[in-house]
């Protein structure tokens, strides 16, 4: 496969994940032991691409510091800023200056929170056998009206792209991955806010031009919602998802350097434990994200969950579904179920938080 340039989407503020986004952008978070972007630069890398342009907006400066020029995943990479937020066809109209491809060229769009094990070069090599104008992604969801449908006809040929409509009609939805031929991307309006989902997509369509879809089943998950996230980390951590950037092997659990999980702790489930973390004895963790340096003392219960870097987690909480902000403390015997966020700092005193009656 010929060498590939790709843009990355990385410039949204996230915000169905806050508080996790507060202070981080969403593709930085740390997912599986890293931080989620090195899982997508790494399949990148695997697929044949050797240049990647970031396109940036909140918090832009975070991402080169994180990845610096890329050698060390074998890829050059260039950061564009947007002064202000293009949307998702601005920033890959303002993202390509940065390529050197010519305007025959394919060139990869990804979105930045996007987990998936479908083959890109079978994608790519697509949209190139059939000269296409963009080949979409696609794959199939229970409930497509939280996503862009996109019906095909029997030649995989785009007929409409529908985004988050309350009636879809199909359960094949834009998966996020996108093979443009450059010079579409050049005919987008530089300097403006453009939406692919709600103009250029619908724009191509309607002017007769071939958007092609390419429909695979792989494994396919949106990190945009705590619950998302919390399961790509696991899925990784697990091995359901093979990730080249996974530092350690796929396992039941990812203990980083310098974590302690205590002899009488039981940890699993896909569960990481970050840098300096500590789980004691009695503690029981599963399908979780425990960041660096918190602390989940014993008795604690600590389920599907986010626990953010330095928080404190008592004796006696339990935890199901929640997103612990960083540095907060929650006190010995809270509850915190069902979606609960706690903001950075916060400090919860002992049993201000149940759901149950039996106290
Ligand atoms: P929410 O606020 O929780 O919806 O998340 P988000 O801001 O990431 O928005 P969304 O999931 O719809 O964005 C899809 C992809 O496009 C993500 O990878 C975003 O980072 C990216 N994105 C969205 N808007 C912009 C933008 O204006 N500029 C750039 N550079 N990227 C964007």
């Amino acid at each position: 496969m010929p060498e590939l340039e790709a843009i990355l989407l990385v410039g949204g503020q996230g915000t169905r994940l806050r508080p996790l986004t507060l202070g981080t952008p969403k593709p930085l978070l740390p997912t599986a032991g890293v931080p989620f972007l090195a899982h997508q630069l790494a399949r990148a890398r695997s697929f044949g691409v050797r240049r990647v342009v970031f396109a940036t907006s909140y918090r832009a400066e975070m991402f080169s510091e994180a990845f610096g020029d890329g050698s060390v995943f074998g890829l050059s990479l260039e950061y564009v800023v947007e002064e202000t937020p293009l949307g998702t066809g601005g920033a890959i109209r303002n993202a390509a200056a940065a390529l050197t491809c010519g305007p025959g060229a394919p060139v990869l769009v990804l979105n930045g929170d996007i987990l998936s094990g479908h083959d890109v070069g079978e994608q790519v090599a697509r949209h190139v056998a059939r000269r296409a104008a963009v080949t979409l992604h696609l794959t199939e969801v229970d409930d497509p009206s939280r996503f862009g449908c996109v019906p095909t006809d029997d030649e995989g040929r785009v007929t409409a792209f529908l985004e988050k409509t309350p009636t879809p009609v199909t359960n094949r939805v834009n998966a996020g991955c996108y093979v443009f031929t450059r010079s579409v991307i050049d005919a987008i309006p530089p300097g403006e806010v453009v939406s692919v989902e709600r103009e250029t997509f619908p724009g191509l369509i309607e002017s007769g031009a071939l958007v092609l879809g390419y429909a695979e089943a792989a494994y396919w998950l949106d990190v945009g919602t705590p619950a998302a996230f919390v399961r790509g980390s696991r899925d990784l951590v697990l091995g359901r998802l093979a990730s080249p950037a996974l530092p350690g092997p796929p396992g039941d659990l990812l203990t980083l350097p310098g974590a302690t999980v205590s002899d009488g702790a039981k940890v699993d489930g896909g569960s990481v434990v970050g840098a300096g973390a500590v789980v004691e004895s009695g503690a029981q963790v599963s399908g979780s994200v425990l960041a660096d340096g918190c602390v989940v003392r014993s008795g604690a219960t600590v389920t599907d969950s986010v626990v953010g870097a330095g928080a404190r987690i008592s004796s006696g909480v339990v935890l199901r579904d929640a997103v612990i902000g960083d540095g907060a403390v929650v006190g010995p015997g809270n509850e915190l179920l069902a979606g609960t966020r706690l903001w950075p700092g916060v400090v919860l005193p002992e049993c201000a938080v149940r759901f149950s009656s039996d106290v």
